[in-house]
This record gives structure tokens, C-alpha cells and sequence, in this order.
């Protein structure tokens, strides 16, 4: 490890607050910093990506377009992950100090108060304390769309099975924004309670109108759950003001956080609907078991992390959200968009491909999704992957037969084109 480790532990020693407010702490051992962000060049903004790209230790081995499935970690997230965790085994302490200044990081990042903000291992266990801990009762209705990942759906057809709930769903109109809500309102019912909407759609990327969603649910008083595995880190989000009651999300995809990481987020004036599942110590204040009283919940979302955790993943998840800030989370919402643009611009040359994402840039991100008649979804996978070394994404689902194409703050125009050109080649051989 690369990483002067006494400044390192000198800083833990003084408290996992210090640890998360010292820039600075990753130096080498010749004191440069390991991984010093990149300062914004408006004059040469190519130079600019260029240097937030050698911040990812990735393989240069193969082209990455799958940070819908999984992103890469900068390689300061990677170093606050393997020294913040050998420190706390070499102290053997859990670290959990760190967990209130983490959580006051990531709130702010997402446009949350500290206390609705739970460290989850995931989007889906996001989703899954939501849709276990609702209230419902047999023949109740939840509507999500027929695109949902198995992570956001799985959780209520689970529920399904175990409590007799009903399931329904909407295809989601890439074209009309408008339509998305008509077609939900036209499925809702008196027994309807629950309306859950990926923001950033997996398959094909289409962004949901999650504003105009939100005020439907609110009209008809309904639980409106956003599935945004697809959005933050992508795009910026503000919980302020995208109308939802619950919101989840997973680290180690846009936000570039380690492997394993996600959070949950629930309107503080909702927190009493979601009853926790699982429970352990954090879940409340009340150790009294003498004279045990009724079982008190501890007032934020932290009543849903229990037991002992990975301190340093959480760590360095608020490191990954740090990075992210002073890139600018604009600029990188504008730098994925543009480069989504490029991929699409490109694919619609291509005699025979059919650019299932929408056209509008307000109706999607940093995610084009094709197919091509010629070649099927698996088979042009591997071609892509195995004569190109350009790993995208198959997309297998309601059988879309299509590939997923993620663009990212480390992708580039140059590769964007190489993907293009690969195409072209592969359908002209065909
Ligand atoms: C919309 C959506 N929801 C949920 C998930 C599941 O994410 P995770 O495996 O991190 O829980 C994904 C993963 O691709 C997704 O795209």
C-alpha cells in the first residue's frame, strides 16, 4: 500500500470525524497525493477527462460501457477502502464512529437531511426493507413498470406470494414522458397503495418523469418508492424536490463507491410506515432489558442498519461522493449525456440498428440501448468483447434483444467511436 499509513493513522487515531473532514490524507510516501483531483480546464477540457480517466485504475485491457451494471472506483475510494479497513482490523475496532459523518456527506449529496439516510449492501436491499415494511394487506396494489430490474421487483413479488398483494405494471413509453403517467393513473384503483418507478430505467434508459409521478401518487395518497440505481452519480439528484417518499440507490454503480454499497432514503415525516424487518443494535436506544418496555425504535433511518458493519466501505462510499463533488456533478451528468449523444448519433448511421433510448435528451442519461435484426443480443455481446475487447451490456429483458452502452465520466469520445466502428464492421461482415 502506497500510502503514507502514519499520517493515516495519526488522522484515525484523532477520530473517524477527522478522518472523513482531512483532505489530503491518501499522500504517497514521497508526501505527493496519491490521487489529486483534477482541477477543471476549460481551455483544454479533453486534457481535463483525460486525467479524471487516470484516476480509475481500470485494466486498459478492454473498453468499459457497463457502469449501469457495475462502475469502476476511483482509485482514492479504492485507498480509503484498503487503509481505512486495515487500520480499523490493525486497531481492531468496528469503526462505526464513522458512520454519523458519512452520513452527513452522502445527505448532502443527495438533498437529504442526515437522519433518512440508512447505509445499505444495495439498491435491492433498499427496495426490500421498503416493500417489507409497508403495511399492506392481501389484494392490496403495487404498480411499478414491466422494466424493472429483478431488484426492484423481486421485493414486491415476493410479497406477492407471501401476503397475497397484486402485482401490476405499465410499459414504459420511451417517446412521451405524459403518457408514463396516464398509464399509470389508468391502474389506479381503490385497493392501489404503492406506485414505485425506476428514475433511470435499466434496460433502455429512459429517464421518468418522477416529478409529475410523484404528484399523482401524492393525489391518490399512495407510496411512491424511486428505484434510482440508474440515477445517482449519473445525474443529480435533490430529494428535495423530486416528490418521492422513499428513494434507494447502490454505490458501486454511477457513484463509483466500492462493491457492496447503497443507500436508502426516507422522508423523515414518513419513517413510522416502514416497519424494520431486521433489527439489532442501532435499531434502538433502549438497552433496557430488565424491565423491557415496548421496543422504541432509535429516530432516523439508521434504525435499519444493524449489527456490525464494514465501517470502511462506508467510508469510502462518502470518499466516491467527495470525488464526485469536486469533479462537479453537473459536469459529469454533461460529460455522460454528451458521450451517450456521440454513441447514438453515431449507431443511427449504421444502416439496420435501432436505437431503442429515447431521442429526447430530457427523457434520458448516460445509457443508449440498440439492436440490431442481424446480429442476436448474446452473440454481439461476444463479438463486441471478444474481437473489440468493448464491454457492454446484454439486455436479455421482455425480450428486448438489445445491447446496453453506459457512458461515464472515464469513457471517452475516442472510445465512443471505436464502438461505433466496431458495429459498422460487425454488421457489414454479416
Ligand atoms: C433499476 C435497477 N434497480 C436495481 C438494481 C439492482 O442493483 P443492486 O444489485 O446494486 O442492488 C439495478 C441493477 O442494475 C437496476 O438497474
Amino acid at each position: 500500500m502506497n500510502v503514507n499509513r502514519k499520517t493515516f493513522l495519526r488522522r484515525l487515531g484523532a477520530g473517524a470525524l477527522g478522518l472523513m473532514a482531512t483532505r489530503g490524507w491518501a499522500e504517497r510516501d514521497d508526501g505527493s497525493p496519491s490521487a489529486a483531483t483534477p482541477v477543471w480546464n476549460g481551455e483544454d477540457p479533453e486534457r481535463f477527462w483525460r486525467q479524471v480517466r487516470a484516476q480509475f485504475p481500470m485494466t486498459p485491457e478492454r473498453i468499459y460501457f457497463n457502469t449501469g451494471g457495475l462502475g469502476p472506483a476511483p482509485r482514492r475510494v479504492l485507498d480509503m477502502l484498503t487503509v481505512a479497513g486495515r487500520q480499523l482490523q490493525e486497531r481492531v475496532e468496528t469503526g462505526h464512529d464513522s458512520f454519523s459523518p458519512a452520513r452527513a456527506i452522502v445527505a448532502d449529496y443527495l438533498g437529504a437531511k442526515p437522519e433518512e439516510i440508512c447505509f445499505v449492501r444495495n439498491t435491492t436491499e433498499g427496495t426490500n426493507i421498503v416493500a417489507s415494511g409497508l403495511a399492506l394487506q392481501a389484494a392490496d396494489e403495487v404498480i411499478f413498470e414491466s422494466h424493472a430490474h429483478p431488484g426492484g421487483s423481486f421485493p414486491w413479488l415476493n410479497r406477492q406470494r407471501a401476503d397475497g398483494i397484486a402485482v401490476k405494471t405499465f410499459e414504459p413509453d420511451p417517446q412521451n414522458a405524459a403518457a408514463n403517467v396516464a398509464r399509470i393513473e389508468a391502474l389506479i384503483t381503490p385497493r392501489t397503495r404503492v406506485i414505485q418507478v425506476s428514475h433511470v430505467t435499466s434496460p433502455t434508459g429512459i429517464v421518468l418523469p418522477v416529478q409529475a409521478i410523484g404528484e399523482l401518487a401524492r393525489r391518490h395518497d399512495l407510496w411512491f418508492h424511486v428505484d434510482g440505481a440508474q440515477s445517482a452519480g449519473m445525474i443529480p439528484v435533490d430529494l428535495r424536490t423530486l416528490g418521492c417518499d422513499s428513494f434507494a440507490t447502490s454505490g458501486h454503480k454511477w457513484m463509483g463507491g466500492p462493491h457492496e454499497t447503497g443507500v436508502l432514503w426516507i422522508r423523515s415525516d414518513r419513517i413510522e410506515r416502514i416497519t424494520p424487518r431486521q433489527v439489532g443494535a442501532y435499531s434502538s436506544e433502549d438497552m433496557n432489558l430488565r424491565n423491557p418496555g415496548p421496543f422504541v425504535y432509535s429516530p432516523g433511518a439508521h434504525r435499519y442498519e444493524y449489527g456490525t458493519r464494514n465501517a470502511a466501505s462506508v467510508l469510502a462510499l462518502a470518499e466516491a461522493v467527495r470525488f464526485q463533488n469536486e469533479i462537479g456533478r453537473e459536469r459529469i451528468a454533461a460529460r455522460g449525456h454528451a458521450l451517450a449523444e456521440r454513441v447514438r448519433a453515431g449507431l443511427e448511421k449504421i444502416d439496420g440498428v435501432d436505437v431503442l433510448t429515447p431521442r429526447d435528451p430530457a427523457s434520458r442519461g448516460s445509457i443508449i440501448t440498440f439492436r440490431t435484426a442481424k446480429v442476436g443480443y448474446q452473440a454481439l455481446f461476444g463479438r463486441l468483447l471478444g474481437d473489440y475487447r468493448l464491454r457492454c451490456r446484454p439486455v436479455s429483458e421482455v425480450g428486448l434483444d438489445a445491447t446496453r452502452v453506459s457512458t461515464h465520466l472515464f469513457n471517452s469520445p475516442s472510445e465512443c467511436d471505436l464502438l461505433i466502428g466496431a458495429l459498422d464492421e460487425i454488421l457489414k461482415k454479416t
